[in-house]
């Protein structure tokens, strides 16, 4: 296909909903018709639904949807290979999609955090029991799978395209819960903590900055950045409806006292994401978190913290196992065998 068909190309993985749709609806309203928007999804029906609503507020927009589970090995790889195909570079890889796999809720956990730590209980996913011990059907932990390693499987397949366009950024949604103290190098997927969800955002800030300093080392014009979307009232842990919706009352009042993590729609929390896309690389730097916050009044705004503790020993072991893991799978892949991602 000739490249002069295609100026920017973003690709953003759970891009139907939640977060993602608000990256894509930044997205199109900063390049409007200069960008061909792949939207990266499991699911056809709510996939094509989401491109709906977003050509009925930007009826000019290039999309397509190309179809991917980043929880599973193969899938991403036959995805990868289908953009390679089809696509003459990358400018933006948005590693966005997410799961929090949850079992209930502790109540025991909300009413002391209610008492003693309000704002901590509505940062956190204290009040949720994440489900332990979780595995694919790669053999891999569910929740690592699809957060970290199928992210970190796409970032690799397509690095080629990222490159060619000489600033190729690859943006990783991270979370403000991610904290090193959640992660353990020799339980690296996650199966036996109880914070699977917290532990994989740790693991995803390790992988950006390592692949950064990797970028750097290579000379590849690729740079990757971590984010947070800060506190989005969106479907991630599956939690009750009315869970849901009392959370966003809640959200409001926090907001209205001047938190600022309280972001509550995905338009706000995907500020950061395209920030770190947009902004030019000598401002940015690849040590922070990029944090979308909002005004008590609503206005979203971006704020850089340094992410706490970064320990590059450990990174580069965790790179070092996701690289062998990627590799076995890649091996073992028949591009032939497997039907076109659409
Ligand atoms: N909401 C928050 O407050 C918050 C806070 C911190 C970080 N985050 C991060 O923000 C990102 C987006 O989360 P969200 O809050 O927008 O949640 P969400 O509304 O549940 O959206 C998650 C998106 O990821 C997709 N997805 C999940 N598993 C997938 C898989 N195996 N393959 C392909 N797509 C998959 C979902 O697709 P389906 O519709 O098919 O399920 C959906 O499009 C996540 O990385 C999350 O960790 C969110």
């Amino acid at each position: 296909m000739a490249s002069e068909k295609y100026q920017k190309i973003a690709i953003v993985t759970g891009a139907n909903g939640g977060v993602g749709f608000g990256i894509c609806q930044r997205l199109l309203e900063a390049e409007g018709e200069a960008l061909t928007l792949v939207m990266a999804c499991r699911n056809p029906a709510r996939a094509n639904r989401a491109k709906e609503l977003l050509l009925s507020q930007f009826p000019f927009a290039h999309i397509d949807v190309e179809l991917v589970d980043v929880g599973c090995a193969k899938s991403v790889l036959s995805f990868s290979s289908a953009i390679k195909n089809k696509y003459p570079h990358i400018n933006y890889l948005f590693c966005n999609a997410g799961i929090l796999s949850s079992c209930g809720l502790n109540w025991k956990a909300i009413f002391v955090g209610f008492v003693t730590d309000p704002v901590g209980l509505f940062e956190r996913s204290d009040a949720t029991i994440q489900t332990v011990g979780e595995i694919n059907e790669d053999g891999m932990g569910k929740v690592f799978a699809a957060n970290v390693f199928g992210h970190y499987t796409m970032m690799r397949e397509l690095e080629g395209l990222l490159s060619y366009t000489g600033d190729g950024r690859v943006i990783w949604t991270s979370s403000i819960t991610a904290h090193s103290r959640s992660f353990d190098i020799n339980d690296w997927q996650g199966i036996l903590c109880k914070e699977p969800y917290e532990s994989s955002k740790w693991a995803c800030d390790l992988i950006s900055i390592a692949s950064s300093e990797r970028f750097q080392k290579e000379e590849t014009r690729i740079a990757s950045f971590t984010t947070s979307p800060g506190i989005v009232a969106s479907e991630i842990g599956e939690l009750p409806v009315w869970v849901v919706k009392a959370r966003i009352l809640v959200h409001y009042i926090m907001r209205l006292c001047g938190v600022a993590s309280q972001n509550i729609t995905a338009y706000n929390g995907a500020i950061a994401d395209v920030y770190a896309a947009f902004e030019p690389l000598s401002r940015l730097s690849y040590f922070n978190r990029y944090n979308s916050l909002s005004t008590r009044w609503g206005k979203a705004y971006v704020g850089a913290q340094a992410i706490p503790e970064y320990d590059r020993v450990t990174a580069e072991k965790l790179i070092e196992k996701c690289e062998l893991a990627y590799q076995a799978f890649k091996k073992n892949f028949d591009p032939a065998a497997t039907a076109p991602a659409n």
